[in-house]
């Protein structure tokens, strides 16, 4: 993580002083939080670009494209950062395709994928030629065929396969079991073959894609995956389709519950290793679709302390932020860890449930964790939010949503 104590005091530290006790430069937080107003989070951007050059190198030299999943984190610094490193961009909206462009993301640089783009958003992907639309259904397929059609195009399309494989993550978060609403298995393979003979001026298949879930600690699901898709990918460059590009999703996953990134950096090299095991002898763009690896550790959410209740079973400390800010606790159970802005020294360690202002039993951020002696005024930060955090903000209750401060 990039944020670490020095002394009592919170830190964001930059990479090269990470490690550098007593050091000065880095930002302390406590500050930070005192000069705004309301809950926020904050990411250190030098971590991102350093994961994504990290995940880049991990291909070694294999023709491999990066496209960030921006639903983890859209923030428009940080989408403008990865577009300049030369990052492409996984889109799921048409929304999200109008920001990865403001952001600076080439069409080209652009995926789109999906479950159910709508007709306005497929004529808005195929108008603004991005590199490639990651198709769910046959019926999706003849929808990219009328768009291409209109605007007289051929647009770019990779079919969304479901190997049927179970990783180990929470069930909200599987997409390539048989059981989930996402890609197509084998039966679909005629109607898409249909589709395709029947817009053949419209369409070119590209590829093969694979996203088969999220918060992945282990490739040995994806692996499965992979190998069972490349023989569909074979048939279909066998009758005649120039595909060209393999995309294997994203889903690299942390451990939420240490600071410790050596497990996330040997899951990193792996997936590359992996992709190059596997796909190199294809003689293919190998193409991903990263998000939370690259964003998680990056940020944190900070909340102000307005009171703390204590009855005869628990003790709150009760927050200006909540669920509707941070919403992976409340749907997932997730675990994030809660570390005090300013620590007192002095303070034993007793066990507190941080929530939120919600009208909602669901609405914590954290059960039972020891922090030392909290009172009402105090800031406590939750690690680990820089995915899926304000991306997943709402303005539930009427609260506003929080602000994002991205440092450099
Ligand atoms: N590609 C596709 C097609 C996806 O659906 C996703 C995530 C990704 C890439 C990026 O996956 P990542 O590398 O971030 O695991 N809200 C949940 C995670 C939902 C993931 C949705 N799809 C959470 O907070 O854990």
């Amino acid at each position: 993580m990039p944020f670490t104590y020095r002394g009592d005091r919170l830190f964001a530290t930059r990479k090269a002083d990470a490690n550098a006790r007593n050091e000065e430069g880095g930002r302390d937080l406590l500050e930070l939080a005192r000069g705004t107003e309301g809950p926020f989070y904050v990411y250190a951007l030098s971590d991102v670009l350093a994961r994504a050059r990290r995940l880049r190198a991990s291909f070694g030299g294999q023709s491999a494209s990066l496209h960030y999943a921006m639903k983890a984190n859209g923030n428009p610094v940080l989408l403008r950062a990865l577009a300049r490193e030369g990052l492409g961009v996984d889109t799921v909206s048409g929304g999200e395709i109008e920001e990865a462009l403001a952001a600076g993301f080439a069409p080209g640089a652009i995926i789109f994928s999906g479950a159910g783009k709508t007709v306005r958003e497929v004529d808005f992907a195929v108008r603004s030629g991005i590199k490639q639309i990651n198709v769910e259904s046959p019926q999706e397929l003849e929808r990219i065929a009328h768009a291409a059609r209109r605007s007289n195009r051929v647009a770019d399309v990779a079919f969304r396969m479901n190997p049927d494989v179970s990783p180990r993550t929470h069930p909200y978060i599987t997409t390539g079991f048989r059981e989930n609403k996402f890609g197509m298995d084998e039966s679909f393979i005629p109607e898409l073959r249909r589709v395709l003979a029947a817009h053949r001026d419209s369409l070119r298949l590209r590829g093969l894609t694979l996203h088969i879930g999220s918060q992945l600690t282990e490739l040995d699901s994806l692996e499965e995956a992979i190998t069972k898709t490349l023989p569909v990918f074979r048939a279909f460059r066998a009758e005649g389709h120039a595909l060209d590009r393999f995309d294997i999703g994203g889903g690299l996953g942390i451990d939420y519950s240490s600071d410790e990134t050596a497990g996330e950096f040997a899951l990193i090299e792996e997936y590359g290793r992996l992709a190059n095991r596997l796909l190199g002898p294809e003689d293919c763009e190998t193409l991903c679709e990263p998000g939370r690896i690259l964003v998680a550790r990056a940020g944190l959410l900070v909340g102000q302390v307005q009171y703390v209740k204590t009855t005869p079973h628990k003790t709150f400390a009760i927050l200006d932020t909540g669920m509707h800010h941070l919403l992976r606790p409340a749907l997932y159970g997730a675990r994030h860890r809660v570390f005090p802005l300013e620590k007192r020294p002095d303070a034993e360690p007793r066990a507190y449930d941080v929530v939120g202002p919600i009208c909602e039993s669901s609405d914590f951020l954290a059960k039972d964790v020891p922090l030392p002696r909290v009172e009402p005024g105090d800031y406590l930060a939750i690690a680990d939010a820089g995915a899926y955090g304000y991306s997943m903000a709402s303005r539930y209750n009427r609260h506003a949503l929080p602000i994002e401060v991205v440092l450099d």
